[in-house]
């Protein structure tokens, strides 16, 4: 071979060996879908926020987590199913929404369990919600790393102002697709309707259903101000709404990145924390001067909680992994066993 085609060679060689160097660099560089259930502004969007920014900057700016916003991506119990099987990569919903494939995360939607945004972060962040992450690893196929806290989910209907057990009868009620919550509306002597998240907008809107119940911050995000009139003080389920990634997908990934994913996790979870605590006041004070009415269930919400309690804490003592489990939570957070 004369000088110059040995060159010629070196050269288309070392041209190859960059040009597929390159292409692995691309081919690991990736953007991440997040599934969103909520809308922008909601406490989901800003939790999802914090950790696209967090694991952006944890990858040196080579991985991204995009965020697909109002259910583009499928109804909250869809994207479980679809993180399960890998085709989707994460997602933020509403607790409720993953009970139905792991059930015992139920002790979370239990009526009444959760009383302060303090014993939120007590449970999810110490050893219950820790047993909660493997119990959904190993039931549903999706990991939970991050934890969105959302407030008291409250009624909001387009009727009449709702004080007591007895205002709410007749109420055509949507509820997601929980036996809990299905369970705890029966209790108050109503029949809900479960409806997907992704329909209840426009089922509010064209009167199918009067009335919803979700925390402050989201009715306020999603315009439910528009249809709806009249808020009433529940408080039965504080909502907690999990950041999930698919184990397919977590499992797949280098250690580093995993680490990276987690600590993005827990940062979006301390914020989340702190934008409700910044945020709910005014953004109250705002549904109300966009002309709803709030009011407090007459005598504190005995009625409701002592109906709902007595109903319903017994029929999931199984679901939730037995008596003693419930019994754990209720002692953790100084209350008396049952
Ligand atoms: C539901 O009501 O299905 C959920 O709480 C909605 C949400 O994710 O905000």
């Amino acid at each position: 071979m004369t000088y110059k085609n040995k060159i010629a060679k070196v050269l288309s060689l070392s041209t190859a060996v960059l040009f597929s160097a390159g292409l692995t660099v691309m081919a690991e560089a990736k953007t991440f879908k997040v599934a969103v259930g909520d809308a922008g502004g909601s406490p989901q969007h800003e939790l999802g926020k914090k950790f696209a920014e967090a694991f952006k900057e944890k990858t040196g700016g080579k991985h991204k987590a995009k965020l697909f916003l109002n259910g583009q991506l499928g109804s909250e119990q869809d994207t479980v199913n679809d993180a399960a099987i890998g085709s989707l990569d994460f997602s933020i919903l509403a607790i409720n929404n993953i009970t139905p494939f792991s059930p015992t995360v139920g002790v979370f939607t239990l009526p009444y369990v959760i009383q302060s945004l303090d014993e939120a972060v007590e449970l999810t962040q110490g050893e219950v919600g820790q047993e909660l992450v493997e119990n959904t690893v190993r039931d549903a196929g999706v990991r939970i790393i991050g934890w969105t806290y959302s407030g008291f989910r409250v009624l909001s209907n387009s009727k009449k102002p709702i004080k007591s057990v007895e205002d709410l009868q007749g109420v055509v009620v949507r509820v997601p697709k929980n036996e809990i919550m299905i369970d705890t509306y029966k209790s108050w002597g109503v029949n809900p309707t479960p409806m997907a998240w992704s329909e209840t907008f426009t089922a509010l809107q064209q009167r199918v259903v009067d009335a919803q119940d979700n925390p402050y911050m989201t009715i306020h995000s999603m315009k439910f101000y528009e249809v709806q009139d009249y808020i009433t003080n529940l408080r039965y389920i504080f909502s907690i709404e999990p950041l999930i990634v698919s184990e397919a997908v977590f499992q797949d990934q280098k250690p580093a990145i995993q680490k990276a994913i987690l600590e993005a996790g827990k940062e979006a979870t301390q914020h989340s924390a702190q934008f409700l605590r910044d945020s709910e006041a005014a953004i109250k004070k705002d549904l109300a001067a966009k002309g709803m009415q709030i009011h407090d269930p007459v005598n504190g919400e005995k009625e409701f909680i002592d109906r709902a309690t007595q109903a319903v804490w017994p029929k999931f003592y199984d679901s939730i992994g037995g008596k003693d489990k419930l019994n754990r939570v209720l002692r953790l957070l100084g209350r008396s066993e049952v």
